[in-house]
């Protein structure tokens, strides 16, 4: 069969990719999240077709795209308020809704399920396509069963080249994973496979979610799966993956020094590594991770690459959804080790060290880096570096540092408190690892690292997991005023010297809100060391 390739821009083209649908056959249209293989929904002689050529289990249901939130109607029993909601707030978008279905959608369609898959895509070529189509299109991931999704037009090319009548060239995929799908089919609304649109963004809008064990967890052989989708094997390059759920120190390390060809990084960490390296994105960003992982698992394969090591994406936000398809890439394999050191950090006031206390009730072992910095930091090198910066007002006539002068220099200003970091943070740094080899010795498990800028250190390289503690800016002011017996403008004052809540809800694994309900902040420490003692 010869494969037609269409243009976007050229409306009759698109025409003709709706003639095509509509007549019953095949074609490959872009989406904001990866392409995808269409065929006319309701046609279920078209759509077994689509099976045939993806090689996919039939038991495995399809997603219908419509372009325009009505055409969910004839779909659909009916469309609680719950999806009424979820459809305002996030149609066009990453996000499928799975309702009752009506008749006139084939078995075929939902894989034999009374339950269908609806979602009205964002990208403006898929619902023209749809549109001159004339009717609701099943799209699954336009890859060959079992692999990588494709989210650039070359890949689908190469898949679908000689199957299909055509394939649409609509350049690279905004999202890069496949869309959020929930159902509100079930008595609480479930999340089977996270996406571009996040739980926490879900929540916001209809309260308390479940989410189904299997988007983190391997599912048992046999167990009984909400999402057929769930128990198949995805995502899988040739290359074995093996995701180092560690310190970035440590996966520098272990890539450089074990059997490896290779490495899954972020960008800029490959000037560390001394083997062969393809990049996903950007640490903590789990947007450009999504954007990157699929063509970077194809990569792996081009480099040729047998045995790589992964780093390992957060568990929250978009981070999920790449977690989500990593671990499947990855055959659920991990590397860990024996010891993990934990950054516990936060905005000042926000009752981080309430939760230190927590976490050696815990057993952990604790690290005070404030108070590490306060014995044998300041003297010798680092002192002198501090004097010709912040002036001689900064010691006693004995040499000695005065405290409170350097602190009311260093915070004085932005730039000042960023000066007094960069001049101490490498001393400091070799005092934390220090500690750390010392506890290690001692066989200590989990070790955490409590560190107001473990950030701006760069102290986070040697965490394996990072928990942030963040409060209502009105509430701290109120704690650090009483705690350290400062006037409020001074409070102010430090609060607008740190970074805001987005630095750190970004950068953590675990983010523990502290408004001043105490059981539900021991609640969220409870959860966060559950899974790191795992
Ligand atoms: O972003 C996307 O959703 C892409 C683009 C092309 O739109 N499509 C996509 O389709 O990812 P597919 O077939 O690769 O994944 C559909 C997932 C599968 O895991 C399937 O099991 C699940 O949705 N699913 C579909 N209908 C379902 C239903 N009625 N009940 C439970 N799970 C369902
Ligand atoms: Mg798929």
């Amino acid at each position: 069969m010869e494969t037609k390739v269409l243009h976007p821009d050229r409306e009759d083209e698109i025409e003709y990719a709706g003639k095509l649908l509509r007549e019953g056959n095949l074609v490959a249209i872009p989406t904001e999240t990866v392409y995808g293989l269409a065929a006319n929904a309701l046609n279920g002689k078209a759509v077994k077709e689509i099976f045939a050529v993806k090689g996919r289990p039939s038991d495995n249901p399809l997603i219908v795209h419509i372009s325009e939130r009505d055409e969910i109607l004839p779909l659909v029993k009916e469309v609680p308020e719950k999806a009424k909601r979820l459809m305002e707030a996030f149609w066009p978008g990453p996000l499928t809704i799975i309702l009752k279905k009506t008749d006139i959608v084939p078995l075929e369609t939902t894989g034999n399920l009374d339950t269908v898959a609806v979602r009205f895509p964002e990208n403006e070529i898929a619902r023209r396509v749809i549109k001159a189509a004339g009717v609701p299109l099943a799209a699954p991931s336009a890859n060959l069963s079992g692999e990588p999704s494709p989210t650039e037009f070359k890949y689908v090319y190469e898949d679908l080249e000689g199957r299909v009548p055509a394939v649409i060239d609509g350049g690279d995929c905004a999202v890069g994973v496949e869309s959020t799908v929930i159902t509100l089919a079930t008595e609480k609304p479930r999340l089977l496979r996270p996406g571009g649109i996040t739980p926490e963004m879900i929540e916001s809008v209809i309260g308390e979610i479940d989410i189904d064990k299997a988007v983190t967890e391997k599912m048992q052989q046999g167990a009984k799966v909400s999402s057929p989708g769930m128990k198949y094997k995805h995502y899988s390059p040739d290359c074995s993956i093996i995701i180092a759920d560690v310190s970035f120190n440590e996966y520098v390390k272990l890539v450089n020094e074990s059997d490896c060809d290779g490495a899954l990084c972020f960008e800029g960490e490959e000037k560390y590594l001394t083997k062969k390296a393809v990049t996903y994105g950007k640490c903590y960003d789990g947007l450009s991770q999504a954007h990157r992982l699929f063509s970077a698992l194809k990569e792996l394969d081009e480099m040729g690459l047998k045995k790589v090591y992964a780093r390992c994406p957060q568990k929250r936000g978009v981070g999920l959804a790449v977690y989500n398809r990593l671990i499947r890439s990855a055959g659920y394999s991990f590397y860990k080790n024996e010891t993990k050191v934990i950054g516990l950090t936060g905005t000042t006031g926000s009752g981080k060290s309430t939760v230190c206390k927590e976490l050696i009730d815990a057993g952990f072992s604790i690290i005070d880096c404030d108070k590490l910095t306060k014995s044998g930091i300041y003297e010798g090198e680092c002192l002198e570096k501090l004097v010709n910066f912040f002036g001689k007002g900064i010691i006693d006539e004995k040499g000695e540092l005065l405290r409170k002068n350097l602190a009311a220099a260093a915070f004085s200003t932005k730039e000042n408190t960023l000066k007094l970091n960069e001049i101490t943070h490498p001393y400091i740094m070799a005092k934390i690892k220090e500690e750390i080899e010392n506890y290690k010795e001692k066989g200590a498990r989990f070790i955490v690292l409590d560190a107001p800028t473990l950030f701006e250190a760069e102290a986070d390289k040697l965490c394996t997991k990072i928990i942030s503690v963040i409060s209502d800016k009105e509430l701290r002011l109120q704690r650090i005023i009483k705690r350290d017996g400062i006037d409020k403008a001074l409070a102010l004052k430090r609060i607008s010297a740190q970074k805001d809540d987005s630095f750190y809800i970004e950068r953590s694994d675990y983010v523990i809100k502290n408004d001043g309900d105490i059981s539900a902040l021991f609640e969220s420490v409870q959860k966060a060391v559950a899974e790191i003692t795992l």
